[in-house]
């Protein structure tokens, strides 16, 4: 590579991943981690930790998350409970007790749900998947208690882990280090349940906190798109498809034509592993109706929480949304023309694998809003389409199939 092209491959790294870095349309989004000291004990602490996502639309999908950090003494882990170390590590010192982990950069993850109920702490076991804050703020979080050992055992003598990474499935976090904070919540006498309510009957059994916030960024997780986008329209047969290969191209190797062997995607021309399809349905004087549909086209991979972000200008006056749940994201800006969508609870909020099972959809009317109508080719379109948080390809305005110039204007 010549010194210029590097220097332009450089440039484009730094500008993009300012931009990738800061998302307009969920600015506060990051997943924050929260250690609460709950006790000392004789060589260490016992410690909830709980991890937040405070992303209004980026889910954290199954196979889950992984905690790691890098111990800033010699510190073990003697006992974990809602989630364990991956790896034991060399734990050779120790005789009669063994640490449960003796890794200087441990590396947590999740537990199953069927983990025995003595094995639990609250919002622990969800195998690793959180919701996104927007749609379900009550499963918005994880957590799990840890025994430390070889630590400090008063708030002047332990010393904070270092160098926190949070991984999750399509990657793209990064956490800033770890810093002391104010003792905000409660914690019932048990040790189970934390509370954010200042109620006389909790006492305050936290010791010390510290905190740790991770970002996302999607130019860290993959260039590559995940998702998108197809339309059509009533008066219209031809569909415009996705772009091809916006996902990728077809090769023999990355997909296959029916469930074989391997967890791979369906074969399609954009190679997408999601599909948002929007039919424009019906065209009135003062509504119109839209269906959307979401395809998934991984063979053995469900979207648990999933959520679909749509921005249209006319979606300031969404008046009826069937089978999804819809929020406007910013109701109070005056660029209120972005919706959250994501499916009803034991009802569509897992997106099936692919197969007959393997789509979600909803018809919306929206009232015409005379201030953003404009019958421009491809009004009725989506400018903007994410999926769990991932900005799906769109195909280009000049393929949109044509709204007759006559709708809508009566
Ligand atoms: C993380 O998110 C919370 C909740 O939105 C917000 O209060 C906090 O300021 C955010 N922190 C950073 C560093 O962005
Ligand atoms: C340690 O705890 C004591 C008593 O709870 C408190 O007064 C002090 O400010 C704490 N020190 C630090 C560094 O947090
Ligand atoms: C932090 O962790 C990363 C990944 O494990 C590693 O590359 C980096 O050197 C570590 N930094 C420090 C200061 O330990
Ligand atoms: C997806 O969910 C269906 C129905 O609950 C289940 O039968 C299937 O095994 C799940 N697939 C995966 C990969 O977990
Ligand atoms: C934003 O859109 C929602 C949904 O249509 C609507 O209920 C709300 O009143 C709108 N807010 C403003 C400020 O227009
Ligand atoms: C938006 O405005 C409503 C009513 O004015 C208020 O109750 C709500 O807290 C506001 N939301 C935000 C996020 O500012
Ligand atoms: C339907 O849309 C296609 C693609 O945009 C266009 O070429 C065609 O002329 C349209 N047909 C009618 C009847 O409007």
């Amino acid at each position: 590579m010549s010194l210029n092209s590097y220097t332009i491959v450089f440039l484009f790294f730094v500008l993009c991943s300012r931009s990738a870095a800061y998302d307009a349309l969920d600015p506060n989004g990051n997943i924050t981690i929260k250690w609460d000291v709950i006790s000392w004990t004789p060589d260490g602490y016992v410690a909830v930790v709980t991890m937040n996502n405070f992303q209004m639309y980026r889910p954290i999908v199954s196979p889950g998350w992984t905690l790691g950090w890098t111990w800033a003494k010699n510190e073990v882990i003697w006992a974990m409970m809602g989630a364990q170390a991956t790896d034991q590590g060399d734990c050779s010192k120790f005789r009669g007790n063994i640490p449960h982990s003796c890794e200087k950069k441990p590396a947590i993850v999740d537990l199953l749900p069927n983990t025995p109920y003595n094995q639990q702490i609250a919002n622990c076991c969800k195998g690793g998947v959180i919701a996104s804050m927007g749609k379900d703020s009550s499963a918005a979080l994880s957590a799990f208690q840890i025994a430390v050992g070889a630590a400090g055992t008063t708030n002047r003598t332990v010393k904070l882990p270092k160098n926190f990474t949070f991984v999750a499935p399509g990657g793209g976090y990064t956490c800033g280090p770890a810093k002391i904070i104010r003792p905000t919540r409660f914690i019932t006498p048990d040790g189970r349940r934390i509370t954010q309510a200042m109620s006389k009957s909790f006492k305050p059994y936290i010791e010390m906190t510290w905190r740790v916030v991770c970002t996302y960024s999607q130019f860290i997780a993959s260039p590559k798109p995940t998702c998108c986008v197809s339309l059509s329209s009533f008066h219209n047969a031809s569909v415009t498809p996705c772009p091809s290969c916006s996902c990728g191209c077809r090769k023999s190797s990355n997909c296959v034509m029916k469930g074989v062997n391997k967890p791979v995607l369906q074969c399609t021309k954009h190679m997408c592993p999601v599909n948002v399809h929007w039919h424009v349905k019906s065209n009135y004087n003062k509504y119109w109706n839209v269906k959307m549909t979401i395809t998934n086209f991984n063979y053995r991979f469900n979207y648990t929480h999933w959520t679909l972000v749509v921005q249209h200008p006319n979606l300031n006056k969404a008046t009826k949304v069937s089978s999804f749940v819809y929020k406007p994201l910013m109701p109070n800006l005056s660029t209120n023309d972005t919706a959250l969508f994501y499916g009803r609870k034991a009802y569509n909020d897992v997106l099936m694998q692919a197969g007959p099972k393997g789509n979600v959809h909803s018809d919306l009317t929206l009232e015409k809003d005379r201030k953003t109508l404009a019958l421009k080719k491809g009004w009725a379109f989506p400018r903007r389409v994410y999926f769990n948080g991932n900005p799906c390809v769109m195909p280009s305005p000049e393929s949109c199939p044509y709204l007759p110039n006559s709708a809508g204007a009566k």
